[in-house]
């Protein structure tokens, strides 16, 4: 008796994973003229939260980081250096990012002197890079001041309206906004991002034409920003507008495909077919959020950013290789989705396979008894 229920002991989270690793280790090379590798951007922590209601607990967030951080990930964008009046969900940033440092600190040193937790610190910070969202040379002196932060954001958009809703200021005023940001950042060795909102439509006014798009691209890679994230801000995008927006930008010399990222809301549940035009496109950067979570606090009626889980699944069931584990993502995903009172998980992947994680344990107590 003891020994079948010791048997029967199977945690949920087990079986869990282990279904995940089944899936991802059936991924062949259906890639033939995309991509080998891909990078994701995880915004989770940023896009994901800033849109929550109620206030997420400090820790509650560093413990969202810290999982990301164990899953192979490169890159997380884990807060912004924003007005709290404008978006108060954002407020706790600085500690965040003084966090951050403090366990880059502790891996170093534990490395130097060969300790133990290195080769499991509580946050990875080796090969990981940290960033934060500012949109005025104050955010990112904020953001400098905490020692943190590896690569920052300015957030610009290709629509006016949506400009002004978001940070109270016209697409040019942003812009000269946004140069002394890139140039300090640049001149303290932080890398700049750059982001162009409602490339495929303005919560506001409708459609976008591309040459807004490729316009403020090319003054933000101009101003010094690595990589443009193209943002569908509302999911409205299609196959089809995707299509257009990255032939167009594309024709333009100044805009190589190594320089341009994707982001896409999944309002629409269009986002996997957008990323595979991308794809196509030989673009192989993608942000994405755990669990699907996310909305702009600016666009109302924006749905969460494409799922980082349904991101992986697509791109690995392709072949292409990401370096980010699944399992781990999908323990992140469970952790956060349960720390927001129980949230539905906005990630088809997360939601088919923890439904079949359910039936299997259901099923090893059932044998058990
Ligand atoms: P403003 O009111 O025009 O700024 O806001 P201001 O310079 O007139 O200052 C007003 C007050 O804000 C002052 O404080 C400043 O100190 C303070 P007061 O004297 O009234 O006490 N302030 C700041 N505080 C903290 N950090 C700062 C900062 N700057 C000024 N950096 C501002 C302009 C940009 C600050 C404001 O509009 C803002 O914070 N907007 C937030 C926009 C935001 O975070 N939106 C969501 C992210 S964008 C997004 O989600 C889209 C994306 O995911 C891509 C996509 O999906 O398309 C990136
Ligand atoms: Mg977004």
């Amino acid at each position: 008796m003891i020994n079948s229920i010791k048997r029967c002991a199977i945690s949920s989270k087990k079986v869990f994973s282990n279904t995940y690793c089944k899936r991802e280790a059936s991924g062949v090379s259906l890639s033939k003229g995309m991509p080998a590798t891909a990078r994701i951007v995880e915004v989770g922590p940023r896009d994901g939260l800033q849109n929550e209601k109620q206030i997420i607990p400090l820790n509650v967030k560093l413990e969202l980081i810290r999982r990301l951080s164990h899953s192979g990930l490169k890159n997380i964008e884990s807060g912004s250096f924003v007005s709290p009046k404008w978006v108060p969900q954002m407020a706790d940033a600085s500690e965040i990012f003084h966090y951050i440092r403090e366990q880059k600190q502790i891996n170093r040193k534990n490395a130097t002197f060969g300790g133990r937790s290195a080769e499991n610190p509580a946050l990875v910070t080796s090969g990981i890079t940290f960033s934060a969202l500012t949109p005025n040379v104050k955010g990112l002196e904020s953001a400098l001041a905490t020692g943190g932060v590896d690569e920052v954001a300015v957030f610009g958009a290709a629509s006016e309206a949506f400009s002004q809703k978001n940070i109270n200021c016209s697409i040019e005023e942003s812009l000269k906004r946004f140069k002394p940001v890139a140039k300090l950042a640049l001149d303290n060795k932080i890398k700049v991002r750059g982001y162009v909102s409602c490339v495929l439509g303005c919560p506001y006014t409708g459609a976008i034409p591309v040459e807004a798009v490729r316009d403020v691209s090319l003054r933000l890679l101009e101003m010094g920003c690595y990589e443009i994230s193209l943002g569908d801000t509302i999911g409205v995008g299609t196959a089809g507008s995707t299509e257009r927006l990255l032939t167009h930008l594309l024709s333009d010399k100044n805009i190589p495909a190594s320089k341009l990222a994707v982001h896409f809301h999944d309002t629409y549940g269009q986002a996997l077919a957008n990323i595979y035009v991308a794809l196509q496109h030989n673009i192989n950067v993608i942000d994405s959020s755990v669990s699907g979570l996310g909305g702009c606090p600016y666009a109302a009626g924006a749905s969460g950013n494409v799922a980082t889980e349904d991101v992986l699944y697509m791109l690995h069931g392709l072949g292409i290789q990401t370096g980010v584990d699944l399992a781990q993502i999908a323990r992140a995903s469970e952790f956060i989705d349960e720390a927001l009172n129980n949230r539905a998980t906005g990630s088809k992947v997360a939601a088919a396979q923890r439904s079949i994680a359910k039936k299997k344990l259901a099923n090893a107590q059932k044998d058990c008894v």
